[in-house]
């Protein structure tokens, strides 16, 4: 026997595409399943300009797989020097649809990430006039922190200031791990959400280090304390319109994850709708899922929901799924829940 849903098509609100050989390898397993998805900006070099995200906007839309619909919704990267007129522009010709904020040295690719937040307030006050969103990668980079806490120390220390500085700012908290990222969101009505990825609904830290080390598990910010990971739970499936999907999907070969400096990411693309009906029908929240996947993101963003469905399976047996993608610089493991998948996307 099986059971089926059908729900508005998803989209992924934080997602990796790189770039090159990667860039076509990883993009038809978003495409196979969502209609759109919030491009993160951190190249090498990273996307900056107005001028960058159409060049980067030209490449993904080159290398979509054939008959694929799909609308790549670009991001700019802030930093020190961005001008606001510039960020306005792309804005009001709709190719970019938020500006990331990456605190410098917080993740990959995050070097030219702003270091002294005063620089970028004319940047901030423009998004707030015009109802940009600002997508925060929310972890402080001080040494001094242990690297369990950043989330909790970016909110008092960054992120509370600065939307106090900065009235009618409209922030997304990315990918939040932590139950205080949870109860912030929740203390707060207005102009504020938060992404939740599909590998922190399923992993805590014993995860990445309990039986030896596992890289693949391994991304920023961390996986947390398992009473963290439950508070994730509660809310992603609450149908709460402040939580919605961003997988935070980001690629890495295996020959750079499964290294003595390995890098932070989860590839979840191939695999994250499958996880999310699971996840949600265990937590029986399979009503809510539609919300997370596919109406609170656009809500959020001002965006028009889907149009088109996704119809997901539940079959008796375990589906299989690839456990890596072929690129050219590499095979990429795909995330492994840890336990067997009963539904597939068809
Ligand atoms: C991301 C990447 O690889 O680009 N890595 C990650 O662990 N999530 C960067 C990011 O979003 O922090
Ligand atoms: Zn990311």
């Amino acid at each position: 026997m099986s059971t089926e849903i059908t729900i508005t098509r998803p989209d992924d609100w934080h997602l990796h595409l790189r770039d090159r050989a990667m860039l076509k390898a990883v993009l038809p397993e978003t495409t196979r399943h969502f209609a759109r998805a919030i491009v993160m900006p951190n190249l090498v070099p990273p996307v900056v300009t107005k001028a960058d995200a159409e060049a980067y906007q030209a490449r993904i839309l080159a290398a979509l797989p054939d008959g694929a619909s799909f609308e790549p919704l670009m991001t700019l990267y802030l930093t020190e020097d961005t001008d606001p007129a510039d960020v306005a522009a792309a804005h009001a010709c709709g190719l970019v649809k938020a500006v990331k904020l990456y605190p410098a040295g917080a993740t990959t690719n995050s070097h030219s990430g702003v270091r002294d937040f005063d620089k970028v307030r004319p940047v901030l006050e423009k998004m707030a006039e015009i109802g940009m969103p600002l997508c925060l990668h929310g972890e402080v980079t001080d040494p001094a922190v242990d690297i369990f806490d950043r989330e909790a120390v970016f909110i008092d220390r960054v992120l509370d200031p600065v939307r106090r500085a900065t009235p009618g700012l409209r922030v997304v908290m990315e990918h939040i791990t932590t139950a205080n990222g949870v109860d912030y969101v929740k203390a707060h009505d207005k102009d504020l959400g938060a992404t939740i990825t599909t590998h922190h609904l399923v992993i805590n830290r014993n995860h990445i280090l309990v039986g030896g080390i596992k890289p693949h598990y391994y991304c920023l910010p961390v996986a947390k304390r398992e009473e963290h990971r439950l508070a994730l739970r509660a809310a992603a499936t609450s149908g709460d319109a402040r939580f919605f999907l961003g997988t935070d999907s980001a690629p890495h070969t295996d020959e750079l994850k499964e290294h003595a400096c390995g890098c932070a990411g989860c590839f979840t693309a191939t695999n994250t709708m499958a996880i999310l009906a699971q996840v949600f029908e265990q937590e029986d929240a399979l009503a809510h899922l539609e919300a997370f996947t596919s109406h609170n993101g656009p809500d959020f963003y001002r965006l028009p929901r889907n149009s088109t469905t996704l119809t997901l399976r539940k079959s008796d047996k375990a589906v299989d799924y690839p456990k890596k993608i072929l690129s050219g610089e590499g095979p990429v493991t795909v995330f492994d829940p840890g336990f067997p998948l009963f539904w597939q996307a068809i």
